[in-house]
């Protein structure tokens, strides 16, 4: 195995460039090393500028998200050596704003994440002397894997749909959407299906399927759409047949 590898990082000061630019820094080949040690290295040994989010370097944080080779990868869970002999390429995450050389601006994907209210609605709270809100294993298996989500937007890098039109929810916001609905304890439901029925909700996904392929937690964004386009459309004919108010 060779003893270096040649990293190839974007750079981008907005203070200081009009357009990102590509530097090359050889880093040296460990079979241990996941990407971020690459990053790391360079950072600490080369050049302390560079610039880049990382957190908990064990797949939990969801911060770590860049491309690697034209791929959304988490950087601290991507060997190193599965890039021998190189070069090995490192940009931000396709489809969001620079803000400084691998660190992009994530205040849509926020912004659209609160939109559909990733939380446990309830009608009616029931007094805490009550006791808790019980729920049986199987009920909890059928949102679980939606749970498993750390917003890492790795997704959104690899969605064609959000690449194109930025109004489009997105992958991660439309599973966390259906985390809760199927949750035995939520009862928002309705209140998102008005949010998520909308153009820019469930029907701007085409069921590309890239979403679900790079993620790194298999939540499966891609079936929870179409999981929710289901529903909705169930809930569609209901209110033909049943409208709202009618006994
Ligand atoms: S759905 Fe998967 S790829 Fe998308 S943000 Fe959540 S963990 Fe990351
Ligand atoms: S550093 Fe936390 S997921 Fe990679």
């Amino acid at each position: 195995m060779a003893e270096q590898i040649a990293v190839e990082v974007t750079r981008f000061s907005p203070e200081r460039d009009k357009t990102p630019s590509i530097q090359s820094f050889d880093v040296p080949l460990r079979k241990e090393w996941v990407v971020l040690d690459a990053l790391n290295y360079i950072k600490d040994k080369v050049d302390g500028s560079l610039s880049f989010r990382w957190s908990c370097r064990m797949g939990v944080c969801g911060s770590c998200g860049m491309m690697v080779n034209g791929e959304p990868k988490l950087t601290c869970a991507t060997f190193l050596t599965d890039y021998a002999p190189g070069p090995v390429r490192i940009e931000p995450l396709k489809n969001f704003p620079v803000m400084r050389d691998l660190i992009v601006e994530i205040n849509d994907f926020l912004g659209k994440l609160s939109k559909v209210k990733p939380w446990i609605i309830r009608q009616k709270e029931k007094p805490v002397t009550e006791g808790e809100y019980l729920q049986t294993p199987e009920q909890l298996d059928t949102y679980k894997q939606f749970s498993m989500c750390i917003n890492c937007l790795l997704c959104y890098a690899a969605c064609p749909v959000y690449g194109l039109d930025p109004m489009f929810s997105g992958p991660a916001a439309l599973a966390l959407a259906q985390r809760y609905n199927m949750d035995s304890r939520d009862e928002g439901k309705e209140e998102r299906m008005d949010i998520l029925s909308q153009h820019d909700g469930i029907w701007g996904c085409t069921f590309v399927g890239e979403c679900t392929q790079v993620c790194p937690k298999h939540v499966d964004p891609a079936g929870a759409i179409q999981q929710y386009k289901l529903t909705a459309t169930q809930e569609w004919f209901k209110s033909f047949i049943m409208p709202k108010g009618a006994k």
